[in-house]
């Protein structure tokens, strides 16, 4: 006997109804990012590995989960995508779109992680981007999108926190001073937050190991060495957002797991999951990351959503359950021939949802097929139904009784019963 194969580490095999909730959540994201005037782009999955290296070459992103492709001679070296930010700003530097260039996306990424509820190989986003403008109502629009979404979607557990890493001379001295307190504390830090700090202190930040808990909770904020000019533009995106009664925590140590941030950033955490996964969301501005990969100097912002995490929200707060996924009409057919094959191909055309049995199976087992898919109404065709060339109309889940209707006015009678009972 063959080997039996398994979904490999990390990822999961997706079946309805969860596939059939998850395409319906992508689609309610497509649909707002929309109305708000953002277009939908399609990056490819993978990229030049110098492209993700940008990101941070300081994150464990990019040290350690990169997914590579094997080297071929001549190329140069490629890496799944694990996310799609890079890629946004890479698409913006080749093709030079008219600013403000608003997109949103959705689509899976790659990451080498320990895999854990919550914690996947392959997993899926959605996201918005907005490149060509520093204005702090664009940071608020990206917000309010992201927020929105959430509430639309049924989730009330969710945070948002708020954070500047400031830009430019004001984030050089920060990042200075917080290497002079991290090295005055240097015993007292992991061996793996003394790594990250010889290459960038503000990392050190994000680290979650408990001993680095008390040295972190007393360093230097950002918040507090901001320069006049990245705290009049956090100003006003606070401004904005109490405007819009989006609330928010200010988490002066939000630094995020990508390097390329500048000014705002956020995240969005989930009170309904456990805490080491409990981010549903996050991402906040980065002005320097189009130019970093050859483009214009043009500012960006924006955020991606974990679906598979969303989803897992859901569940945890009981909502955004399963769409209806039930036929409209069933047809069961026991005689020889292509009435079933016509018939159900009809029906399909005009709108109608129809499936059919397929192997000749008995009448018996063919209703409780038609029982078993949910359809509101089953089309009998047997022969006597064929001999007078009409069809038997049995509702399943609708009200009224049996009756007999002509081949040839079915599809409309089907389209009135169906329509009533709306
Ligand atoms: P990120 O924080 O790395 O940001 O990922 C965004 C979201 O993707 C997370 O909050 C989480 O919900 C989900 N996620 C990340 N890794 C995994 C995983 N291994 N398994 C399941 N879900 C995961 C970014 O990716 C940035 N590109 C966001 C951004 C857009 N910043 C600016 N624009």
């Amino acid at each position: 006997m063959a080997d039996t194969f398994q979904a490999p580490r990390g990822t999961r095999d997706i079946l309805a109804p969860e596939s059939e909730r998850w395409h319906v959540l992508v689609a309610r994201f497509a649909q707002a990012a929309r109305q708000a005037g953002y277009r939908p782009v399609i990056p490819p999955m993978f990229e030049e590995l110098a492209v993700f290296q940008r990101v941070g070459e300081s994150t464990e992103v990019v040290r350690k989960e990169m997914f590579l492709l094997a080297e071929r001679e001549g190329e140069s070296r490629q890496a799944l995508r694990p996310e799609q930010t890079a890629s946004v700003c890479r698409m913006f530097a080749q093709h030079r779109p008219a600013t403000p260039w608003k997109v949103f996306y959705s689509g899976s990424n790659f990451r080498y992680e320990r895999p854990q509820k919550g914690r996947y190989r392959q997993f899926d986003q959605v996201g918005a981007e907005v490149l060509g403008t520093d204005d702090p109502d664009v940071d608020v629009e990206i917000i309010a999108l992201a927020w929105r979404f959430y509430q639309q979607i049924g989730l009330r557990q969710v945070t948002l926190l708020l954070n500047s890493l400031g830009d430019g001379e004001g984030r050089a001295k920060y990042v200075a001073a917080l290497k002079a307190y991290f090295d005055a504390h240097l015993d007292a830090l992991s061996a793996q937050s003394r790594e990250t700090l010889a290459i960038n202190p503000l990392r050190v930040l994000d680290s979650k190991r408990p001993e680095d808990g008390e040295i972190i909770a007393a360093a230097p904020r950002m918040v507090e060495h901001l320069s006049p000019q990245d705290g009049a533009h956090f100003d006003r995106v606070r401004a904005g957002l109490d405007a819009l009664r989006i609330p928010y925590e200010l988490a002066p140590r939000l630094v995020r797991g990508l390097d390329y941030y500048t000014r705002t950033t956020f995240e969005f955490a989930s009170g309904a999951l456990d805490a080491a996964q409990n981010a549903v969301g996050g991402g906040g501005r980065y002005d320097g990351l189009v130019a970093d990969l050859g483009g214009p100097a043009v500012a960006g912002v924006g955020f991606a959503l974990g679906v598979d995490r969303i989803l897992l929200a859901c569940d945890a707060e009981e909502t955004f359950g399963p769409p209806d996924s039930a036929v409209d009409v069933f047809v069961v057919a026991t005689v020889d021939g292509t009435d079933a094959l016509e018939l159900t191909d009809e029906l399909r055309a005009a709108g109608i949802g129809a499936d059919r049995a397929f192997d000749a199976r008995s009448m018996k087992s063919q209703m409780k097929a038609a029982d078993r898919s949910g359809a509101r109404l089953a089309l009998i065709i047997g022969s006597q139904e064929q001999e007078s060339a009409s069809v038997a109309l049995r509702p399943l889940r609708l009200g009224g009784e049996q009756q007999l209707v002509p081949r040839a006015d079915v599809v409309a009678r089907v389209r009135a019963m169906l329509d009533a009972a709306r």
